[in-house]
This record gives C-alpha cells, structure tokens and sequence, in this order.
C-alpha cells in the first residue's frame, strides 16, 4: 500500500521528535573522524514546502515547527542551509537533514518505493546519496552491511497496515544479525490500539525508548510519538533529553 504521504505530516510534532534526535544522533557519531554509513529503509521526498495545500490541510507544520525558537543546534543549522537553497518555507526531510550532517568520508543509502517520491528524491538529493527504488527492508538487507561499518539505520515506514509494526522487529532483528554494530533508530507512532508495544516486546534486542506527548487538533489518535535506538551509542540519553530541551515548546 502506498497511500501515505509525508507531506501531509512535515514540520509536525513527531517530525521534530524523529528530526531533532536524528541530527543529535549523527552529530555524535561523526565527532570522530572515521566515516559512517548512514541509511533509510522508508527516505520520502526529502524535502517539503510548508507552504503548500498539503500542509495546511492537517495544520501539523503550525503546531510544529512554527511554534519553536530554535536554539543553535544541528537541526536548526540543516533548517538553515536548506532554507538558504530552497526558500524559507522549505522543510528538509531526514535525507535532508543527514545530508547537511554528512562528511567527505560518510556514505548515504536511501529507500524510497513510491514512483512520484523516489523521482522527488532522486531530484533532492543529486550527488549526496544512492538512491534506490525498492522496498526498504528488502534493500538494506540486501546490501548490508556495507563500508565504513559504523552506521546509523533509520526506519521510518508509514504504519499503514498493522503489520508493519512486527515487520519492523523483524527486520531490525535480520539486520542486526548481518550486522551485530549496526545503530538502528526506528520511529513509531503511539495510537490507542497500541501496537508499538507489541513491536518492542519482538525486537528481543536491547533499546534505549524515548516518547514524547504533545497536542494536534486533528490527530487522528496520534498524540505521542516514540524512538527505538538499538545498539545505542554512549551519549544517547543525552541526544533524547537535548531533543526535548530544543523542541520544549511542543513536546512534553
Ligand atoms: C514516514 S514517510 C518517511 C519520512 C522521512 N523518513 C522523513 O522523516 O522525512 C514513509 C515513506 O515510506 C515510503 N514507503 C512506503 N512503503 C515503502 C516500502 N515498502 N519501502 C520503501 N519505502 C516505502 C512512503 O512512500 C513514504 O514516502
């Protein structure tokens, strides 16, 4: 099913719970000067126009993004630079947003498979990533684990249908077993049904959990929204309380 569509979603609460730790994460995994392999099994478009229909259809970006004073930190550094080449109602997505964290050294693979976001991706990232059109659990068990070994593997899919909640354990679980270093950040949406909990108990590996609440109008049961992080570098707990710190204003 490829019914979902992020831009719906861009610039909202979760996105900065999911986009805040992802540039504290990287930030501490590039201090040192051996490169990384960054991935994503579900990348997007990678960049977002908050000013566009989509956007103000859900109102997620006004109680997002636009209710926060950002402080200097790398999230606002890849805000920054993406608004500086895009205009100032530009949203980076995480590809984005890994792009403007990246060195010489690191390496960036990206999983897109819907037709119209893979073609935007290709466009927003040219010369920054390997972009492939496949399905994101398939693709990075096929290629991992890659060089440099250090990693960092977002997962990010839609939870469209039930079933990726355990599919998502499964994968981390495949992954890991390819690739015992690998960090794996995964992102899951907290609805009533509560699903992200059986998906916590399947991944049978350590994990650093952090969930954060906040408001939405339309929030379609979402009002909390959780990170996974296997295989969890030291300083992790600090990425989790400085994202909170960043993005106070909206989450709690
Ligand atoms: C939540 S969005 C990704 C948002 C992005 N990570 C960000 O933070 O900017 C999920 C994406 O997964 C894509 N997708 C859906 N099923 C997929 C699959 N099996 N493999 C790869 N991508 C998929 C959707 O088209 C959508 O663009």
């Amino acid at each position: 099913m490829l019914s979902y569509q992020h831009a719906y979603h861009a610039g909202g609460p979760a996105d900065l719970h999911k986009h805040i730790a992802l540039a504290e994460l990287l930030t501490l995994l590039t201090r040192k000067p051996r490169g990384i392999t960054y991935m994503e099994t579900h990348a997007g478009r990678g960049l977002y126009d908050l000013a566009s229909d989509e956007t103000a259809k859900t109102g997620e970006a006004a109680e997002g993004i636009a209710k926060i004073d950002l402080p200097d930190c790398p999230f606002a550094d890849a805000v920054k630079s993406i608004r500086a080449m895009h205009g100032e109602t530009a949203y980076p997505g995480s590809p984005a947003i890994a792009a403007a964290l990246m060195r010489e050294s690191d390496r960036m693979h990206l999983m897109e498979l819907h037709p119209a976001e893979f073609k935007a991706l290709r466009i927003n990232l040219e010369g920054e990533a390997s972009i492939h059109r496949r399905d994101g659990f398939e693709g990075v068990l096929a290629i991992a684990p890659t060089k440099p070994r250090k990693s960092l593997i977002l997962v990010d899919p839609s939870y469209e249908v039930k079933d990726e909640y355990l599919q998502v354990a499964d994968f981390t679980r495949k992954l890991v077993a390819k690739w015992p270093e690998a960090t794996v950040m995964i992102w899951y949406p907290i609805l009533e049904a509560a699903r992200h909990k059986e998906m916590l108990a399947a991944l049978r590996l350590p994990h650093l959990v952090d969930e954060v609440s906040f408001d939405l109008k339309d929030n379609k049961g979402m009002t909390s929204s959780g990170l996974a992080l296997v295989n969890a570098p030291y300083g992790s707990e600090a990425v989790f309380s400085r994202t909170r710190e960043i993005a106070a204003q909206v989450l709690r």
